[in-house]
């Protein structure tokens, strides 16, 4: 498509798109999710700047149990976490805010290296930074990256910590946003990628109780809704799309087959949206799928785990919650 082409399909007030500014990964998967039946779109794409910054809002709601329990967890696991091994090199994926991570560093024993890997870039370099004002010590790493495709060492931090125990950290319930499918070769590939003899610490969320799931995933505030709206923001910015996000009803249902959340942008009306030179229409209730959270109780998961070839090794739940934090063993 030609540039005039492009501001021709854009309304008036649209920024001009540099056509060599877009992500051709996001313009292609955004592309193929409208066109199909359901429409939806990979949940990565919510992490811009400001939907991580949303999401950091998200885990501080009242009916966000979620960051909660599993902080409280593991602030009572600190006895238990230092039989973890010594100068290990800590891998945390999905870092975000790295706000959990203290309470996993303080209590190893002289942890000699931290690598945050995330894919929100600027977000990851201010979370980081802050973590080594905290441990000037430690060897701290930031790799953005999109952990949900196969992970590679960049060859530098690879000398860094070939030597070092290697300790996996995946928090938040993150494993829960892949399908079980995806959990498993996500599971396996960070088999690989931490290498043999690896720890893998996982916090899973198995909550099942639909009163206590749908206000955890649709707040009062507002605050999930406007998280899940900003990924058409990000759609209109990023790849000159004319999506009106108020136009859209935030929805979060529990499948109970599936054992998941799903979140919704549902259409009340009919209305056709413009993007690369498309049309796309939404029928009257028609919904965009935007993101799955599989809940997995305790034996659910370590099937998974198992299946990933890791072992479980052991797990704790919190005292208020169906939230487990789970080590594994390779
Ligand atoms: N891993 C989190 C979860 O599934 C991510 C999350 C929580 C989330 N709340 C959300 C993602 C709301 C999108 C919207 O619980």
């Amino acid at each position: 498509m030609t540039p005039q082409t492009a501001a021709t399909l854009h309304p008036p007030d649209a920024p001009d798109l540099d056509p060599t500014d877009i992500n051709p990964a996001f313009a292609a998967q955004v592309l193929e999710g409208l066109s199909a039946h359901p429409k939806h779109i990979p949940c990565t794409w919510f992490y811009d700047r400001r939907g991580s910054e949303l999401f950091e809002q998200i885990t501080e709601l009242n009916e966000y149990y979620l960051t909660r329990s599993e902080t409280a967890l593991l602030r009572g696991l600190r006895a238990e976490l230092s039989r973890l091994p010594a100068g290990a090199a800590v891998i945390e994926f999905g870092s975000g805010s790295s706000r959990k991570t203290p309470l996993l560093l303080d209590a190893l024993n002289a942890p000699a290296s931290y690598t945050a890997i995330d894919i929100s870039g600027d977000f990851l370099r201010q979370s980081v930074r802050a973590l080594q004002l905290r441990f000037p010590r430690l060897a701290v790493h930031a790799l953005e990256a999109d952990f949900t495709a196969p992970l590679r060492w960049p060859a530098a931090l690879e000398a860094d910590v070939r030597e070092q125990p290697r300790i996996g950290f995946f928090p938040g319930s993150t494993i829960g946003n892949f399908t079980p499918e995806q959990a498993v070769r996500f599971l396996h590939g960070t088999a690989l990628f931490l290498g043999p003899g690896a720890h893998l610490l996982v916090g899973v969320d198995g909550t099942q109780d639909k009163a206590r799931l749908l206000p955890a995933y649709d707040d009062a505030r507002g605050v999930t809704a406007a998280f899940n709206r900003n990924l058409l923001t990000r759609i209109n910015r990023e790849l000159g799309a004319d999506f009106n996000p108020q136009a859209f009803r935030h929805v979060a249902r529990f499948d109970a087959a599936h054992s998941r959340i799903e979140m919704h942008l549902l259409s009340p009306a009919p209305q056709t949206v413009q993007l690369l030179g498309q049309r796309f229409t939404f029928a009257e209730g028609e919904t965009l799928h935007t993101e799955n959270s599989y809940k997995y109780p305790v034996a659910m998961f370590q099937r998974l785990a198992h299946a990933a070839g890791w072992t479980p090794h052991q797990h704790w739940l919190a005292a208020d919650a169906d939230v487990a934090l789970h080590w594994l063993r390779r």
